[in-house]
């Protein structure tokens, strides 16, 4: 497995640098540009991508439904259509502009498309930025589940620039701050429940999320090992928000992961010997981003059912990924409906 190539600037450079990248695979051999996007991004960050990326200006625009609505197999049966009428074939490149939804869907796109083609990432949210557009996973959801059905795939590239963060609303940039916060955890950044009340400049931490996450894939590509520690909160946080969606609410991916984290983390002071003093800096470092949800006993059942559906699970054994220190996660703890509900009784 090789390194992935990620460009990482700011200032737009990062597009420039795209720009002569694909000048050279054209020099090549001539190839088709399909971007995938959403509604969003064709108002906000297009008009700038294909500003600064000239090789782009023939490219095709494909638009999906924004947010987890394009997660969706009719959607990709569409796509996948009109790949073929525009006779894409396997020298095409998909470009995937947008946040994670945009790069899992077109990544799968890609993945599967006559046996899979190249595809290029262009993160534009901050979740997307420190983790969605690396790594090469690529899924949709089926029915209310998320990511059931995906492989994993690279992209060739993946282009990160900080400069799409400017026009993204004050939410979407929270959101993404969960998913640093899972990478400071898990390499106990110093000083990480105080990250984000210093300063707001997101350009280091994502360096620095990237470099970790671009190493733990190249050690795991196929998640059989340390990779799966990335999963970190997402046990119980796809749980979340998938039961959130089924009834009708509105939760970010990083929100769930938020929660899902308090839970590792309390579970990490019983299992694990992770001291406690860890679980009341984040409970503290929570709180004061949003309320803590309430579940009913017969939420819980919901959320445990919906724990089974993760990919984690194994010999029907609900498992997650712990902290024994900061710093120091293990992988695949086994966790009991029991531990499950006390974890979420005790933690609202
Ligand atoms: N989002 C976790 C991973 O890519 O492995």
């Amino acid at each position: 497995m090789t390194n992935q190539k990620i460009i990482i600037s700011n200032r737009l450079s990062a597009l420039k640098t795209l720009d002569r990248r694909l000048k050279k695979l054209n020099a090549e051999r001539k190839r088709k540009y399909f971007i995938l996007t959403d509604e969003n991004v064709l108002e906000h960050g297009l008009p700038t991508l294909v500003y600064n990326v000239q090789e782009l200006e023939n490219a095709e625009f494909l638009e999906l439904p924004a947010g987890e609505a394009c997660k969706d197999i009719e959607i990709v049966n569409e796509v996948w259509k009109s790949l073929v009428v525009s006779n894409a074939d396997r020298d095409s490149i998909i470009v995937n502009m947008g946040g994670g939804c945009v790069c899992d869907t077109g990544g799968f796109i890609a993945a599967t498309y006559k046996r899979g083609i190249s595809y290029i990432n262009i993160p534009t949210t901050l979740t997307a930025m420190v983790d969605a557009a690396i790594g090469g996973k690529t899924a949709i959801n089926l029915d209310n589940t998320k990511n059931q059905v995906g492989c994993f795939h690279l992209p060739i590239l993946t282009c990160i620039e900080p400069a799409f963060l400017e026009s993204l609303p004050n939410k979407e940039l929270r959101s993404g701050e969960y998913e640093i916060m899972k990478i400071l955890l898990l390499t106990n950044y110093e000083n990480w429940n105080k990250v984000f009340i210093k300063e707001r400049s997101y350009n280091e931490l994502i360096s620095y999320c990237v470099n970790f996450k671009r190493a733990v894939v190249k050690a795991d590509p196929h998640e059989q090992s340390i990779r799966k520690m990335l999963n970190f909160g997402h046990t119980f946080g796809h749980a979340i928000e998938s039961y959130e969606t089924a009834c009708g609410r509105t939760i970010s991916h990083g929100e769930a992961v938020g929660i899902g984290m308090l839970y590792a983390i309390y579970l990490s002071t019983k299992k694990v010997g992770l001291e406690k003093e860890c679980l009341s800096l984040y409970k503290t470092w929570l709180k004061n981003r949003r309320n803590l949800p309430k579940y009913s006993l017969k939420d819980i059942e919901e959320i445990i059912q919906y724990m089974y559906r993760d990919k984690k699970t194994h010999d029907s054994e609900i498992r997650c990924v712990l902290l024994k220190k900061l710093g120091v996660p293990i992988i695949d703890i086994p966790v009991s409906e029991n531990e499950i509900r006390d974890t979420i009784l005790s933690q609202q």
